[in-house]
């Protein structure tokens, strides 16, 4: 049997900060029993060691413990093009992104670049992600299968397209219908697989394969729906001429049967109240992504808004036009915008954003999101300070006695990145990190 007992720094959330002022739990010293994959209790080391006295110790002590971020919007199939100069979104995606995308034709390519995805999102601490893909089903397979191989949770599905780009990536409303019906039939609830209803946005499908997308989402209502909602001017103005006669961008999707509380729309950033409304009555899922926003000249996205109409907001990467893996630069990007609208968010609603409250949002919470019995054990081993200026922030808080941990959780979200990751752990496995600390004898 495996069984575990890991020593460190235990925090995780158990509600919104938003809502209640004991939202999260804390131990300085703590320990975190997983057997067989699962969360079994957190709590107090000794205490923990003295209920589960055989359990063999790794000690990651001073260092935090949490679970694994939730990446509720990120393009597999863009790991390539981080960082394309000066264009904003459509000519972004005409001019880098497109051409991409054309390589995941080839089943040998997909597998390649997923294999890479995976890899950087488990050094980045990200252990669930909702992924975009292709066009094309093998870039579907290759994703869930190399996924698979490390027991990732994932959510992911073929990007439905059949119009306004290129012959090379667009399908049609008949063949993208039989090719999800396929993925959806071959990997939804297999494993850690999660079967997400892509349609790209409004611009790239018909009515009838946004209508198609809907139709799915009603035959098989495990699924999720993802696409891109209100990101920048021009594709609103887009939308809206391609869709005469729809009030918003959302009534597009809402009139197709897109608008549940299963679908994530990513970016969301020029809303109109009645939007606002409706994402709210309908538990609509935002999935904000600042690094993008920023990096293509989107805007800068309502935080106080999104929560005053009780929306359900994530956070994400949106890599590539995100340019970051890393959820605590995704946090720190975050916090900036809505210090440009006068919201400063604190660490704790971000974490939450990242972990719990994805979780929530996607109706996984009694299986990932936070160390409550029963729990998966997808958990990150965090180093508080591995340069030199954050070993400098860290000596001069402790001077101070304020090493608190909203100041160590703000200083990751503010200075970290990838480098902080000790280890990344799915189901109670390391997949991630050097040698774990030395296993000690539990009676040492
Ligand atoms: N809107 C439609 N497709 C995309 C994409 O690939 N990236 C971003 N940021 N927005 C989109
Ligand atoms: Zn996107």
């Amino acid at each position: 049997m495996m069984k575990d007992l890991y020593r460190g720094e235990v925090f995780y959330l158990l509600a919104s900060p938003l809502e209640h002022a004991e939202a999260y739990r804390y131990f300085e010293d703590g320990g975190l029993v997983v057997v067989e994959g699962k969360i079994v209790e957190a709590g107090p080391f000794e205490a923990m060691r003295s209920r589960y006295p055989d359990f063999p110790v790794t000690d990651y002590s001073g260092k935090l413990i949490t679970p694994g971020f939730i990446d509720s919007h990120i393009h597999f199939s863009q790991s390539e093009i981080l960082g394309m100069y000066g264009k904003q979104l459509l000519d972004w995606l005409d001019e880098y992104t497109f051409p991409a995308e054309e390589a995941f034709s080839s089943m040998a390519y997909a597998r390649d670049i997923a294999r890479f995805f995976v890899k950087e999102l488990l050094k980045n601490g990200t252990t669930t992600c909702a992924a975009y893909t292709t066009v094309h089903s093998v870039s579907v397979t290759a994703l869930f299968s190399v996924a698979s191989e490390y027991n990732m949770r994932i959510l992911a599905g073929k990007v439905m397209m059949n119009r306004n780009a290129p012959d090379y990536l667009v399908d049609t409303t008949r063949q993208s219908e039989s090719d999800c019906r396929s993925l959806i039939e071959e990997w939804d609830g297999k494993g850690r697989n999660h079967y997400v209803i892509t349609p790209r946005f409004a611009i790239t499908s018909t009515p009838d394969q946004l209508a198609c997308a809907g139709r799915l989402h009603v035959e098989y209502p495990d699924t999720y729906i993802q696409t891109h909602l209100s990101e920048n001017q021009g594709e609103i103005e887009s939308v809206l001429s391609l869709y005469p006669g729809h009030t918003d961008y959302l009534d597009v999707y809402e009139r197709a049967g897109l608008l549940t509380d299963r679908s994530i729309f990513g970016h969301c950033v020029h809303l109109t109240e009645r939007e606002y409304k409706r994402l709210g009555e309908a538990g609509g899922i935002i999935a904000h992504c600042p690094t993008s926003n920023l990096f293509l000249g989107s805007g800068l996205f309502d935080m106080k808004e999104a929560n005053r109409y009780g929306i359900r907001t994530t956070l994400a990467t949106d890599v590539g036009a995100g340019t970051s893996f890393s959820m605590w630069r995704t946090m720190g990007e975050a916090y900036k915008i809505q210090q440009l609208n006068g919201y400063p968010m604190t660490v704790l609603d971000a974490m939450y954003k990242c972990t719990l409250g994805s979780a929530r949002a996607l109706s996984l919470d009694d299986r990932i999101g936070n160390f409550l019995p029963g729990r998966e054990a997808d958990f990150i081993v965090v180093d508080y300070a591995t340069t030199p200026v954050q070993k400098k922030r860290m000596e001069y808080l402790r001077s101070r006695d304020k090493w608190t941990i909203e100041n160590k959780l703000f200083g990751l979200q503010t200075l970290g990145d990838d480098r902080n990751t000790v280890s990344t752990y799915l189901m109670g496995k390391r997949v991630y990190g050097s040698d774990p600390c030395d296993h000690q004898e539990a009676s040492m």
